[in-house]
């Protein structure tokens, strides 16, 4: 068919900038821009994987964040971008296939979106440093964006001047947003806000931190957090790992899981406790969790599993992916959740299942063998998640019942009945209770032969 005119499908640039940065909260931006410069120290260390046990040694790498309600800064030393770098491909949206080759080797960032999306977000006014050095040569630039000014213009080529600048103190980025947004400014501004930061960043960043990272969050260093897992008497946290093939290239998928804590005294759905709120599957993918504490059919619960329930408070498992193909990890694009698309994923996803299994299957059994549980879990050690041996699977002890079985007999009758019962017994003061075991003591005497 003879094509007779062209339908415009250009975005406009205010647009994009809109539907760029709709669904991504400020944290998960200021997290994008930490993903960067962690991939940037991590370039510099070689292709290692991160693992639990073994990974690059980030002790040189040093990432400083520094906001309040006026402005916002990240500075690294990861050695900064060069100007070919910035030219061809750092502020494309989406990555080009030159990236995607560059960038073959361990790394958080996959999409090419997570530095645009976070200044956008952010920002109105921004500037864009790097000291990079080539062979012995030290250089530097920056990229000034002014984004309600860059949204307004015309030309169809989308881009950035680059101009020259001073040298940083150290090689690497800064950022430094000088005009927040209105959302930026509400959430920067909210005093609750850096203590929430610190504490998901202690979270996602958890492995990279364990192996020597410096995060700061306005002058404060970031400590990891450190899971314990009960091991040694009756516990075994389960700790493998294996290799997934997919094409030419390898995933390695590592597993751990275990009874972090003891569990709750009250089982009210309504008394959320801090532990209950860590406990679940984790998922980290190159070294970054992002799906922490999951409750939900993102991992197994309530699928063919029970839904999560506070009894199961406890329970802590991680799975961790590692590619130098960070297109084949089940990534979504804000790093905040899983895609269930992935293969890699959807083939590990059933090895969650036995763990949890058990631990489903050894909290019903303590409901009834309370103080056999707590002896046992006394004689067990809190191992750190870092230093555990390997174990195919997950060991909980076996809770045999120590004395008959016991049940509890509850019915209504008469107030009047229960008085009368009383006062025939001898004792007017009894409580109902004590007058329905007597009544029931009565009875069994009576009617069964104990010989
Ligand atoms: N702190 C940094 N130091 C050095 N280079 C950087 C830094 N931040 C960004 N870059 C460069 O800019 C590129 C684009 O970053 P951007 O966050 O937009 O995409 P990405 O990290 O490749 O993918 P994703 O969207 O998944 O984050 C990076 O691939 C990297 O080459
Ligand atoms: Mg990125």
């Amino acid at each position: 068919m003879p094509e007779i005119a062209r339908a415009n499908a250009n975005a406009s640039r205010a647009f994009f900038v809109r539907m760029l940065t709709r669904d991504i909260s400020v944290e998960d931006c200021i997290l994008d821009l930490i993903d960067n410069s962690v991939d940037a120290a991590w370039r510099k260390l070689g292709k290692k994987r991160l693992g639990l046990q073994s990974g690059p040694n980030f002790s040189k790498a040093m990432i400083d964040v520094k906001f309040d309600e006026k402005g916002f800064t990240i500075t690294d030393n990861g050695g900064g971008m060069s100007l070919e770098v910035a030219k061809a491909y750092a502020f494309t949206f989406g990555r080009t296939d030159v990236a995607r080759e560059e960038e073959a080797e361990f790394s958080i960032g996959v999409y090419g979106i997570g530095l645009k999306r976070a200044i956008f977000k952010l920002g109105e006014k921004i500037d864009i440093n790097s000291t990079y050095k080539v062979g012995t040569k030290r250089s530097s630039f920056v990229v000034p964006i002014d984004v309600p000014t860059w949204v307004k213009g015309q030309s169809k080529d989308w881009d950035f001047p680059i101009k020259s600048a001073a040298d940083l103190e150290n090689d690497g980025l800064k950022i430094t947003v000088t005009k927040l947004t209105d959302p930026a400014k509400a959430r920067l501004g909210d005093g609750d806000f850096e203590p929430l930061l610190i504490d998901t960043i202690a979270r996602d960043y958890a492995l990279h931190l364990h192996h020597g990272l410096t995060i700061k969050v306005n002058g404060h260093k970031v400590r990891g957090e450190v899971f314990k897992l009960l091991s040694g008497g009756d516990f075994e946290p389960l700790n493998d790992s294996y290799v997934e093939k997919i094409g030419e290239d390898e995933v390695h998928v590592e597993i751990a899981a275990g009874y972090a804590f003891p569990p709750p005294e009250s089982n009210d759905p309504t008394e959320k406790t801090e532990r209950e709120e860590k406990s679940g599957w984790y998922v980290a993918c190159n070294g970054r969790v992002v799906m922490a504490a999951d409750k939900s059919m993102l991992s197994v619960w309530g699928d063919d599993f029970p839904a999560w329930h506070p009894q199961y408070t406890g329970f802590y498992g991680i799975m961790i992916f590692s590619s130098d193909n960070t297109e084949l990890l089940p990534l979504t694009t804000t790093k905040r959740s899983i895609d269930l698309s992935s293969v890699v994923y959807r083939r590990a996803r059933p090895k969650m299942k036995p763990p949890t299994r058990a631990w489903i299957d050894y909290t019903n059994a303590r409901k009834n063998e309370v103080a056999a549980a707590e002896q046992r879990e006394s004689l067990a050690k809190q191992t750190s998640i870092f230093s555990m041996t390997h174990s195919a699977k997950v060991t909980l002890p076996a809770l045999k019942r120590s004395g008959p079985r016991e049940t509890s007999i509850q019915f209504r009758v008469a107030l009047d009945r229960v008085k009368n019962l009383a006062r025939a017994m001898g004792d007017t003061t009894l409580s109902n209770r004590d007058v329905g075991q007597k009544a029931f003591d009565y009875a069994y005497n009576d009617m069964v032969d104990e010989e």
